[in-house]
């Protein structure tokens, strides 16, 4: 009888600890879905003034700013020990291509369309990913859409000659932001 109760104690205690344990990695991959979502904003933000003001000297133009600005934006927020980037699986320049870790994500979202909730992937040396999917809105339809208009087109067929990323419609996957880095 005594023997059973410590048994019985001995579950419940069990039970209870690996409770608190998923109650404390709940917070802990909280605090890193936050701290991730936190290091991608300056670069959305920025990403997005920008094409919006290249946007407004001619889509033509703000080519341009897709081309330099964005790895630009996204090396200069690349620093202490934190990297950003974005890609596709329908890549206009192959340089945007990932570290690996991001391609099953990237997967996931494709193979799951109704789930588009960001995720985060423990990597090497306590480091963390977090990945955030992008989803195309009117706004990117010129460059990216069913049909770009003939200067568009032509500029983009000269620049990127392997382009994959036209034909997408508005609320398509058009890739994921990703982020490395180590939680303080
Ligand atoms: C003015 C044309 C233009 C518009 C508008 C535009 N893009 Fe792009 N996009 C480009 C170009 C050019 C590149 C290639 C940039 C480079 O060389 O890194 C690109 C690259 C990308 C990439 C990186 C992956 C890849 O295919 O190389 C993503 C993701 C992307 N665009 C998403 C968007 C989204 C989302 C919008 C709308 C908010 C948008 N773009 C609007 C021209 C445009």
């Amino acid at each position: 009888m005594l023997y059973r109760l410590a048994n019985r104690v001995r579950v419940l205690v069990v039970v209870l600890a690996l409770a608190a344990c998923t109650a404390e990695t709940d917070i802990a991959d909280e605090a890193t879905l936050e701290r991730g979502a936190e290091l991608l904003l300056p670069f959305k933000r920025d990403l997005q003034e920008a094409l919006k003001s290249g946007l407004e000297k001619g889509p033509v133009e703000a080519i341009s700013v897709c081309r330099f600005q964005a790895p630009a934006i996204a090396t200069s927020l690349s620093r202490d020990g934190i990297r950003l980037g974005r890609t596709s699986h329908r890549l206009r320049n192959p340089a945007n291509q990932s570290p690996g870790w991001v391609s099953p994500v990237l997967e996931s979202y494709l193979e799951n369309p109704g789930s588009r909730a960001a995720r985060i992937v423990p990597l090497p040396g306590g480091r963390s990913g977090y990945v955030e999917p992008i989803v195309l809105q009117p706004l990117c339809l010129s460059c990216h859409g069913e049909t770009l208009a003939p200067d568009l087109a032509e500029r983009v067929a000269e620049l990127y000659p392997d382009d994959r990323a036209t034909g997408f419609n508005v609320g398509d996957l058009r890739g994921v932001f990703w982020v490395e880095f180590a939680m303080r």
